[in-house]
C-alpha cells in the first residue's frame, strides 16, 4: 500500500524508535512558539482573509470563504414570503440537530416549553458525530476546575471569555454526570471508575471517552432522548434567514425545504442557533474532518440580523488529519493516538516536537517541516508527516490500539496499513472553528433579544485554540444552558407584528459600500454538493 520512497522513510522511522522511546523532546518557550504560529500557522497567511464590508465587524477580516459569505445577499432577497402564513408555531426553535441542539431541545422540553429543532440534513448530521477523542472534565481527586481553566484558558492564547470558560470548566463535572445517567457508555475500569487520559495541552488526565467513537455515542444517545420525548424535529430543512418583530427581538426563521425548495414560516418566542462550524467551506483549500453540513450558517443568519462575531479569523486546524491514503484524505486522527504515546516523526525518523504540544503549535511544526525544512513525505496529493502509531503497542502492551482507538485501527486496515505494526502519514486538516458568534454567559447574543447561541456556532468560549476534548463539553454545557434560558424566555415573551427588514437593510448597505455579488448566503450545502433537486431534473431530462 505505501509507494517504494515511503517504504525506504519507514526504515528510518524504525532505526529512530529504539532510542526515541526513551527520551522526551523538549517543550517550546512561549517565544518560540509564537514566532512559529506567526511563520507557519494558516491563521496569519494574509492572502486567506477577506475585509468584512458592513455590519458589526465591519473593517475586521474573516476567512476569505467567510468573508465572502457576509458579504453577500440574502438567498430570499427577491423571494415574496407572507410572514402571515405561520406554518411552525411553537416557544423554541432550535436550529440545528447537532450536539448542542439536542442537548438544548432536551432541555427546553425538560422546561415545559414547546420546542421544534429544524435540521438540513438529520438529526446526528453534525460535527458531534465526528467527534473521535473524548470529553473533559475535572471530576477526579488530583484535579479541579480552576486547574481546567488554567490549561484552557493558556491553550487559547488568554484570549478566552472569562464568564464562558468558568461556565464550561465548572459544569463539567455535572454534565459527565448528566450523559452518563442518559446511558453514554463511557470507558470505565474493572472498578466502574471512568477511564481519563491527556490531550494535548493538558496537565491532568481529565479526557473521558467512549474509545474513539465519543462523539458518535454522545450523539447516539442525545438523539434516543430527543426521539423518546417526541420532540419535533424537521429534517432536511435549513433555516436561511432569522425573523426579527417590530420590537427588533428575533421572532423566529424562514426555513426552506431542501427537496423542493419550499419556503416555510417558523414564529417562535426565542431561537437558538446551533447550526455547527465551518469546516466544508475549505479554508485555504484545506482538506476537513467536519460533516458534510459544516457551512457557517448560522454565522451568517446571526450576522445579517444584527448579532457581533468574536474572533472569526481564527481557525483550528487539526495537525493529525490523515495525508494517505488519498480516499480518506483531510479524515481526523484522533489526538488521542498521540495521547497514547505515538510520536510527530519527519521523513529521517527524527522527533521535531514534543508529542503533547497544542493543536496550533503542532499543526505549524507539521507544516514547517513538510516546507521550509523539506523533512516532509510525498504523497499523491502533498506531503505529511510521520505518527509513529506502533510506539502506543510498545508503551501500552499489546492489543491497547484495539481496544483504546479500535475505530481508527480499522480505518486504516481498510486500505491493508496495519497502524500496530506501522506509522501513518498525517498532515493538518481544517477542524473547528474557535470563532463565532458572540454571547454572554447566560447565552444570548449581546445585540439580539431572545437569540441563543450554543456550541461551535459561539465565539470566545476557547479564545484563539482550543483543546482536545473541550468541544464535546461545550456543546453539553452550552447547549443545556441555552435550553433552559430559552425555555424560560419565552415564558415572558410575546411577539409583535413579524417582518424581514434587517435583510433589505443589509442589502441596501452592501450596495453602498459598493459590494456587487451574485451569490447568496447562506451557502448551506458544500459548493461541491449535487442538490436533490438538480439531480431530479437531470432524471427528467434524461
Ligand atoms: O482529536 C480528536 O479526537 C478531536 C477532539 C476534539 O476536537 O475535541
Amino acid at each position: 500500500m505505501f509507494t517504494p520512497e515511503m517504504l525506504e522513510s519507514i526504515k528510518k522511522v524504525e532505526a529512530t524508535r529504539a532510542e526515541r522511546m526513551g527520551m522526551e523532546p523538549r517543550r517550546m518557550t512561549a517565544e518560540e512558539k509564537d514566532t512559529l504560529l506567526k511563520a507557519y500557522h494558516p491563521d496569519y497567511r494574509q492572502d486567506g482573509f477577506e475585509e468584512i464590508k458592513i455590519g458589526p465587524n465591519k473593517g475586521q477580516k474573516a476567512p476569505a470563504e467567510l468573508g465572502h459569505l457576509l458579504n453577500s445577499n440574502s438567498r430570499i432577497l427577491n423571494e415574496k414570503i407572507d410572514l402571515n402564513k405561520v406554518d411552525y408555531d411553537v416557544d423554541v426553535l432550535v436550529i440545528g440537530g447537532g450536539g448542542a441542539g439536542s442537548s438544548a431541545a432536551i432541555e427546553a422540553d425538560e422546561a415545559g416549553a414547546r420546542v421544534m429543532i429544524v435540521t438540513k440534513l438529520r438529526i446526528g448530521d453534525a460535527n458531534t458525530m465526528m467527534a473521535e477523542g473524548g470529553i473533559q472534565a475535572a471530576d477526579k481527586e488530583n484535579d479541579s476546575p480552576v486547574q481546567h481553566y488554567l490549561d484552557a484558558f493558556g491553550g487559547g492564547h488568554f484570549a478566552a471569555r472569562p464568564e464562558l470558560l468558568r461556565r464550561l470548566v465548572m459544569e463539567a463535572p455535572d454534565a459527565i454526570q448528566w450523559l452518563n445517567n442518559l446511558g453514554v457508555m463511557f470507558d470505565k475500569d474493572a472498578e466502574g471508575n471512568m477511564v481519563t487520559t491527556h490531550g494535548g495541552g493538558t496537565s491532568r488526565k481529565r479526557m473521558h471517552a467512549c474509545k474513539d467513537y465519543s462523539g458518535a455515542e454522545i450523539m447516539r444517545t442525545l438523539r434516543d432522548e430527543v426521539l423518546n420525548r417526541q420532540i419535533p424535529v424537521v429534517e432536511f430543512t435549513s433555516a436561511v434567514e432569522l425573523i426579527k418583530d417590530d420590537k427588533g427581538q428575533v421572532a423566529g426563521a424562514i426555513l426552506q425545504n431542501m427537496e423542493t425548495g419550499d419556503y416555510l414560516v417558523a414564529k417562535a418566542k426565542t431561537v437558538i442557533i446551533a447550526t455547527g462550524g465551518a469546516g466544508r467551506l475549505h479554508y485555504q483549500n484545506f482538506p476537513t474532518s467536519n460533516h458534510y453540513g459544516a457551512t457557517a450558517d448560522g454565522l451568517i443568519l446571526g450576522y445579517r440580523a444584527g448579532a457581533p462575531l468574536l474572533y472569526q479569523e481564527t481557525i483550528q486546524y487539526h495537525p493529525t488529519g490523515v495525508a494517505y491514503p488519498a480516499q480518506i484524505f483531510g479524515a481526523l486522527v484522533t489526538e488521542k493516538v498521540r495521547s497514547l504515546g505515538a510520536m510527530l516523526v519527519n521523513v529521517d525518523g527524527e522527533a521535531f516536537m514534543h508529542p503533547l504540544e497544542t493543536r496550533d503549535v503542532a499543526a505549524a511544526s507539521i507544516i514547517r517541516e513538510c516546507s521550509d525544512r523539506g523533512k516532509g513525505v510525498t504523497t499523491p496529493l502533498g506531503s505529511g508527516v510521520w505518527l509513529d502509531t506502533p510506539m502506543i503497542e510498545m508503551i501500552g502492551g499489546e492489543g491497547t490500539i484495539e481496544k483504546r482507538i479500535p475505530a481508527m485501527l480499522r480505518m486504516y486496515l481498510n486500505y491493508d496499513i496495519d497502524m500496530r505494526k506501522q506509522p501513518i502519514l498525517v498532515y493538518p486538516t481544517l477542524h473547528y472553528q474557535n470563532g463565532g458568534l458572540e454571547i454572554g454567559g447566560d447565552g444570548f447574543t449581546k445585540a439580539i433579544d431572545n437569540l441563543l447561541v450554543a456550541g461551535e456556532a459561539v465565539g470566545g468560549i476557547h479564545g484563539r485554540n482550543r483543546l482536545m476534548g473541550n468541544s464535546l463539553l461545550d456543546i453539553i454545557v452550552f447547549g443545556r444552558n441555552a435550553g433552559k434560558a430559552a425555555a424560560a424566555k419565552a415564558k415572558e415573551t410575546e411577539i409583535g407584528t413579524m417582518n424581514l427588514d434587517h435583510i433589505y437593510k443589509y442589502a441596501e448597505d452592501l450596495k453602498a459600500a459598493g459590494v456587487e455579488s451574485d451569490d447568496v448566503s447562506p451557502l448551506l450545502l458544500p459548493k461541491y454538493a449535487r442538490h436533490e433537486r438538480e439531480i431530479a431534473n437531470e432524471t427528467v431530462s434524461a
